[in-house]
């Protein structure tokens, strides 16, 4: 089978990936909680045959610096029940959410994605995640977020425990027989009683087996702990964007892990993000693209690198920062901090510099010809099997990819022309997973 690229349409932010994209005046910000929004980008990511659209979650809303509520704008809604609209509004793209392992019960996940599968016919994915901010933890009866530790280590019960929930009914357990007025095939139902270190779960989930038997399995953890339990269990990993070098060392790494735990190093598919800001023209890409960044207001500047070092800077994003010595945001990820490193190794940064360089370094700016070579070469180069495309604004920036990039990735037979395949996973290349449960006990 030839290697395909695949595509997945992201959304956290609802006026677009870079945080104050909802400024760009071809930008909707009355319009984050309007379901015919969010059908608009679904029904644009569907025209260009993305293979899934990829909603990221938090379970907070951002204040910690007054710029969160001064100027995010991240009111939006709650992904499994807005795919479970958009379900009905597409018919063929996948439905990925994001949902914490932290702050939820694996009963309610996996009936939740169970029914999202079933109403779409088999296009559900889950991205879990194992959620990052002591805010998260506020809101579900914490004071400090779980450890780092720990909260992958429940995660990885929890995972396997939602798979065998999804495992509870046989796919011909239900025989409806108004005959013999019989329902279900009680040999044919798998009552779980898990018994774990975090979790005493009983079952059998109340919904039968998703159409997909498993719904699509997508991760985005970067640390040791992260790229573990990806590799032991996820069909896919949303990677961080890094420099080409770098990139090549991550997918090569993370393979290497799914290798290591007894699996195909195709059965996980590596999709970095990708910024694209596009136009007709080289020039034309870059000067929006520095507009985009000229629109983020200096307290953004400030918080967000103050936030990435752990360290309160003064409002100055000109001034060169004094980095403290000891800073530790570790349990909100072990990923590499590159900010710090640099800070750390005595280079004089101010926030504007660190927050400019981390935006040029995460996006790939130019004509249609200039971003589709940069996809074709990291795909071609072991670096990424497919991106998660995140437009800095939205609704235009992501039309301009779709009409303007995709064309030349079809004309280049790097992604197709038509969905073929009626199930995510089967888009995916990805066999549907046999049902795993013990041989029921002769009654
Ligand atoms: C492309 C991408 C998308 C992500 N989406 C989410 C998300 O929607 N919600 C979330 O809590 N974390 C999200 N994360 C963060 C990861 O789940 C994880 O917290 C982070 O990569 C740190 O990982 P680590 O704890 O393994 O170091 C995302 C990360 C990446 C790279």
């Amino acid at each position: 089978m030839t290697r395909r690229l695949l595509l997945g349409a992201f959304l956290f932010h609802p006026g677009g990936s870079h945080v104050s994209g909802w400024r760009h005046e071809t930008a909707e910000p009355h319009r984050h909680v309007d379901v015919d929004y969010y059908a608009d980008f679904a029904e644009t990511a569907e025209r260009g045959i993305f293979d899934t659209i990829f909603l990221a979650d938090g379970l907070y809303f951002w204040d910690r610096f007054p710029s969160g509520v001064d100027h995010y704008g991240q009111t939006r809604l709650e992904p499994l029940t807005l795919l479970s609209a958009l379900a009905a509004r597409t018919s063929s793209i996948g439905l990925a959410a994001t949902v914490s392992t932290s702050y939820n019960e694996p009963y309610h996940v996996a009936r939740a994605i169970a029914s999202l599968d079933h109403i779409s016919k088999g296009r559900a994915a889950w991205n879990l995640v194992t959620s990052r901010y002591p805010e998260e933890a506020r809101n579900f009866g914490g004071d400090e977020h779980l450890d780092h530790a720990l909260r992958y280590e429940r995660g990885a019960e929890f995972v396997g425990l939602v798979q065998r929930l999804w495992d509870s009914w046989a796919d011909d357990a239900i025989i409806a027989d108004r005959e013999s007025g019989i329902f279900a095939d009680p040999d044919k139902l798998h009552v779980a009683e898990h018994r774990g270190a975090h979790f005493a779960v009983r079952g059998p989930l109340n919904v039968s087996r998703p159409p997909q038997g498993y719904p699509v399995l997508f991760q985005a953890g970067g640390s040791d702990a992260g790229q573990e339990l990806a590799a032991a269990t996820a069909d896919a990993v949303f990677a961080r964007s890094l420099p080409f070098v770098e990139a090549q060392r991550f997918y090569a790494g993370l393979k290497a892990r799914v290798v290591a735990h007894g699996r195909d190093a195709d059965d996980v598919s590596i999709l970095p993000q990708l910024r694209p800001v596009v136009a007709r023209t080289s020039a034309e890409a870059r000067a929006l693209a520095a507009g985009i960044l000229a629109s983020t207001p200096d307290a953004i500047v400030v918080e967000d690198v103050a936030h990435s070092i752990g360290q309160a800077l003064p409002d100055d994003p000109d001034a060169v920062i004094v980095a403290a010595p000891d800073t530790d945001i570790a349990n909100e990820s072990k990923s590499p901090n590159r900010r710090l490193a640099r800070l750390h190794s005595g280079e004089r940064l101010t926030p504007r510099d660190l927050y400019a360089e981390s935006f040029w370094e995460s996006v790939s700016v130019g004509s249609a010809q200039e971003v589709a070579d940069d996809v074709q070469e990291r795909f071609e180069n072991g670096a990424a099997d497919g991106f998660v495309v995140q437009a800095l604004t939205q609704p235009q920036g992501f039309r301009d990819f779709v009409d303007l990039v995709v064309p030349e990735l079809q004309r280049r037979g790097l992604t197709r022309t038509a969905y073929e395949e009626s199930t995510l996973r089967e888009r995916l290349g990805l066999v549907r997973p046999a049902r795993r449960v013990p041989e029921p006990v002769a009654r």
